[in-house]
């Protein structure tokens, strides 16, 4: 029996071990060279304009991720809690991509939305001020210090390379957008730039409440 056999000759075994290996690891390689193509935006989900770009790199600073997802599982605990589960099309855009995998703090993959400007901007400045019971840290240098724009447009460039290194479908940043980008984000202040990161996180898929 053909089993027999190759039990019983340890280098046809070798040989037909080493084919199984590369064909699962061919199965894990292949698709990666097709990313390109088969990776699509989610219908509305945009390069982060210059201000949502700076927030989103303060959020980077800051460490946010150290108590907060961005990554919706699907399942119902989550769904019922954050809205509609995270997928794959709405990270596209985001290099590195913050899933994060800490939550001290709830999942912010749809927070956007979900609160005003001003209960982010006092709750970023002081969490106990909305919610009492808060072991989020204070951030109150955020509303003193200035968005520094000097970086904003390299930033954008770089992204453009990132984007189009990934994502054939995905949207670049146009000349324009890039030449006022340091003007688009002149005299904001880091909380402006965080909040505005914040409100639109996840709003191209309805999060259902
Ligand atoms: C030490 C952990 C920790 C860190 C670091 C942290 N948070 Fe939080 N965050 C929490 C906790 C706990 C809550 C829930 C209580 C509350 O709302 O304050 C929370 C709540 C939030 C909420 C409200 C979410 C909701 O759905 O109600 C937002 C928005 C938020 N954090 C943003 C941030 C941002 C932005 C940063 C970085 C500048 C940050 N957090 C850093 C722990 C943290």
């Amino acid at each position: 029996m053909s089993h027999e056999v190759v039990e019983k000759n340890i280098g046809l075994m070798m040989i037909l071990i080493v084919i199984v290996i590369s064909f699962g690891g061919l199965v894990e390689i292949v698709p990666l060279f097709f990313i390109k193509d088969t990776t699509e935006p989610v219908a509305g989900v945009k390069p982060y304009s210059a201000l949502r770009l700076e927030g989103r790199d303060i959020f980077i600073r800051e460490g946010c991720s150290n108590c907060h997802s961005q990554m919706i599982r699907p399942f119902r605990a989550e769904t019922e809690r954050y809205g509609h589960y995270s997928v794959a099309g709405e990270s596209v855009y985001d290099h590195p991509f913050l899933w994060g995998s800490k939550r001290t703090g709830p999942d912010l993959a749809r927070v956007g939305g979900r609160y005003s400007d001003d209960w982010h901007r006092v709750h970023l400045t002081n969490p106990r001020d909305v919610v009492p019971e808060s072991n989020m840290p204070s951030y109150p240098w955020l509303s003193e210090n200035k968005v520094d724009g000097t970086l904003t447009a390299k930033k954008m460039s770089v992204m453009n390379t990132l984007i189009s290194a990934t994502c054939n479908k995905c949207e670049t940043y146009s000349e324009a957008e890039i030449a006022s980008a340091e003007n688009d984000v002149k005299d904001k202040t880091e909380l402006d730039a965080l909040v505005a990161y914040l409100q639109e996180l996840g709003t191209a898929i309805k999060a259902r409440r």
